[in-house]
């Protein structure tokens, strides 16, 4: 009699748990971040995050030819600043002929069926290394949100497909929504961080952008690791201002917080696999320690089982390959 319940007849073979499997990988989960400078024809690897680099514009259409030939559907952009043209009031990042605004106007018109997101937030450009204008040692919100509105504006005429603020200043969803309406962008989306946490995991990233903070650090903005149900309240807020798609970030030591978003949002839920994560596993497996390109499928997929429709993922470029 004994055990008439044997929960390995379902793991037992390759096809029977083909078909039990919950929950699967696809390449349209998958956002590739990628990083413009810049030039002509260069590439830079950056050191922190190994086998990544940073592309000027004609050599990011090629990469992401080539991405989205393995399909890939999705990018997310971000801009390298020279320290020349950084201030303390965003003047580059509204200026319509920058370098992001111009790379994604060649990017879709090399490659229109390419789904293009764009970074909003003043960090690369801000001379204090501050995802918004600081007075008085602050960074003030509300000024902030008037020029994260423009950003949006200009990068939604240059075709960006979906902004995505990872700034974390309060009602700039509603503001950035009333900006692209009254600009003529009804359709171009907002991609929200909602729940985005004052991590030390984004290390590697700043080394990317060389834009890690001047002065303190991010606690005034970025979220506490402490709390979920603070996360719950900003997605919920985001929802209600008009995001079309919330963001947990950054990834696996947040999946707790993915799934409690979930269940608490209507609209798709994104989490984004932050630099930190990815250097880990890149030093671990060229310590021999982990084999790195399991770890990466494992990583991605528990992103999905906790609940995440989308990944933004600098694994994105080689899970792909493995998923062929
Ligand atoms: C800044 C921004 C950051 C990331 C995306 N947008 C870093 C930060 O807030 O300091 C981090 C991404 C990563 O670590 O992969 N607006």
């Amino acid at each position: 009699m004994y055990p008439l319940i044997r929960g390995r007849r379902t793991r037992a073979s390759q096809p029977v748990r083909d078909m039990v499997r919950e929950h699967q990988l696809q390449p349209a989960d998958l956002i590739a971040p990628m990083f413009v400078m810049e030039g002509r024809a260069a590439k830079q690897l950056i050191p922190s995050m190994p086998g990544y680099f940073r592309y000027s514009p004609d050599l990011l259409i090629k990469e992401a030819r080539s991405l989205f030939e393995k399909g890939i559907r999705s990018v997310l952009l971000f801009g390298m600043v020279p320290e020349n043209k950084k201030d303390n009031k965003g003047t580059e990042a509204v200026n319509p002929n920058g370098l992001l605004p111009q790379t994604v106007k060649k990017l879709k018109e090399a490659i229109p069926e390419l789904y293009v997101m764009t970074d909003v937030a003043l960090d690369p450009f801000s001379s204090y290394g501050h995802d918004g204008i600081v007075e008085g040692g602050k960074i003030v919100n509300d000024p902030t949100v008037e020029v994260l509105a423009k950003m949006s504006v200009v990068h939604a005429k240059a075709g960006a497909d979906m902004v995505a603020p990872s700034d974390m200043m309060d009602g700039r969803i509603l503001k950035i929504r009333q900006a692209l309406e009254e600009a003529g962008y009804p359709d171009t989306g907002i991609m929200a961080y909602s729940a985005k946490y004052a991590s030390v995991f984004y290390g590697p990233f700043r080394d990317a952008l060389d834009s890690a903070p001047g002065f303190g650090d991010k606690k005034t903005y970025q979220m506490d690791p402490g709390n979920v149900r603070e996360a719950v309240r900003e997605a919920q807020l985001d929802e209600d201002e008009g995001a079309d798609i919330v963001m947990v970030k950054p990834g696996l030591p947040y999946l707790d917080v993915v799934r409690a978003v979930k269940e608490s949002v209507q609209v798709p839920v994104s989490v984004y696999n932050v630099s930190g994560e990815y250097a880990m596993v890149k030093a671990a497996d060229k310590e021999g320690w982990l084999d790195g390109q399991a770890v990466m499928m494992e990583s991605l997929l528990a992103c999905k089982r906790a609940g995440a429709d989308l990944i933004a993922s600098y694994f994105a470029p080689e899970a792909v390959e493995l998923m062929g």
